[in-house]
């Protein structure tokens, strides 16, 4: 987990943030920025920099490395800060509180707005990038590819989705994006995963998702990672969440991706509720949906 700079911001200058942001200028043609180019980059004095260097590395937002020169390079945090920062200018937000989760790809925090927001920190390329890049479209196309460039690329494709999707879709309400970072509408509710439902709601709950994952496709998109973990449910409904790896649906392989999708949550359903989701015609699904014709799950039970 990437640790929490929320508290740290309060301390900071604006100062601090040219010297940061000079950083994330410089990093875009090379991973260690030389330490020479940073008053350019970041208009200050050498002094200035030398400076904000030392406040920055001090709070782990910077790093440093000599190799053939003196470099630095953002760190998360480093980065992160400067999303803060941003958000906070554009008075998105007021304050950030509580983890609301911590995923493999994303930090997930509550945030103090004129109602409370979900802000929700892409990670992809933190650990492992290369093995994240290949299995994803995100880059490849980029020489020097970095973190920062992937997590971005995950959260503006993610806050696209949402734009795209809501209200039509039941998803978070996208608020702001900024770098790696989107704040959205924070929903109420438990992850399917952690639900019990009632014998007679199961199939009622595996309808309303599925017809969801059917409004999205007429609105363009395929999920690409639909699970028990990317569904909230409350007494209002369901909620899809979690869409960076959404896929458009005029994409090669989304109808693949459609039927993987719709596998994965009847198998939930399957697994967890013996007897009350099974024989679910999962092809007839997935075949259904891109021609609009899921209408009700009961033409679909055996
Ligand atoms: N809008 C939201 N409102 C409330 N909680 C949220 C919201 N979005 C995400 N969360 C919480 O944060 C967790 C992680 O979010 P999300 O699934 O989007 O990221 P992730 O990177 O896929 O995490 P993982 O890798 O574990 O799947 C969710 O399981 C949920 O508990
Ligand atoms: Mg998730």
């Amino acid at each position: 987990m990437v640790r929490n700079v929320a508290g740290e911001i309060a301390e900071l200058e604006e100062e601090d943030f040219y010297l940061l942001s000079g950083v994330e200028q410089g990093m875009r043609f090379s991973e260690y920025v030389n330490r020479e180019k940073l008053p350019e980059f970041a208009r200050l004095t050498p002094e200035e920099v030398d400076y904000r260097l030392d406040r920055c590395e001090r709070r782990g937002l910077v790093e440093r490395k000599t190799i053939q020169y003196e470099g630095y390079r953002l760190t998360f945090e480093g980065y992160d800060a400067l999303a803060l920062h941003t958000f906070a200018e554009r008075e998105t937000i007021e304050g950030v509180g509580a983890p609301l989760g911590v995923g493999k790809e994303s930090d997930v925090y509550e945030v103090r707005s004129y109602r409370p927001h979900a802000l929700k920190f892409h990670r992809e390329g933190y650990t492992e990038f290369r093995e994240v890049n290949r299995e994803r479209e995100y880059t490849a196309d980029r020489e020097h590819v970095s973190w920062m460039y992937t997590a971005r690329k995950a959260a503006e494709r993610e806050n696209d989705a949402l734009e795209t999707l809501y209200p039509t879709v039941s998803v978070p309400q996208p608020v702001d994006q900024n770098r790696h970072a989107i704040v959205m509408e924070r929903i109420d509710g438990v992850e399917l995963e952690r639900s019990r439902l009632d014998s007679q709601q199961v199939l009622p709950v595996l309808e309303l998702i599925l017809d969801e994952m059917a409004l999205a496709y007429e609105e363009g998109y395929v999920h690409a990672d639909m699970s028990e973990y990317n569904v909230f449910i409350n007494s209002d409904g369901v909620t899809v969440f979690d869409w960076p790896q959404a896929v458009p649906t005029d994409h090669e392989n989304s109808d693949e991706l459609l039927r993987r999708d719709v596998e994965n949550i009847v198998g939930y359903f399957e697994r967890k509720y013996p007897g009350q989701a099974d024989d679910v015609d999962v092809d007839g699904i997935a075949a259904a949906i891109p021609t609009g014709a899921f209408d009700a799950i009961d033409e679909f039970v055996e």
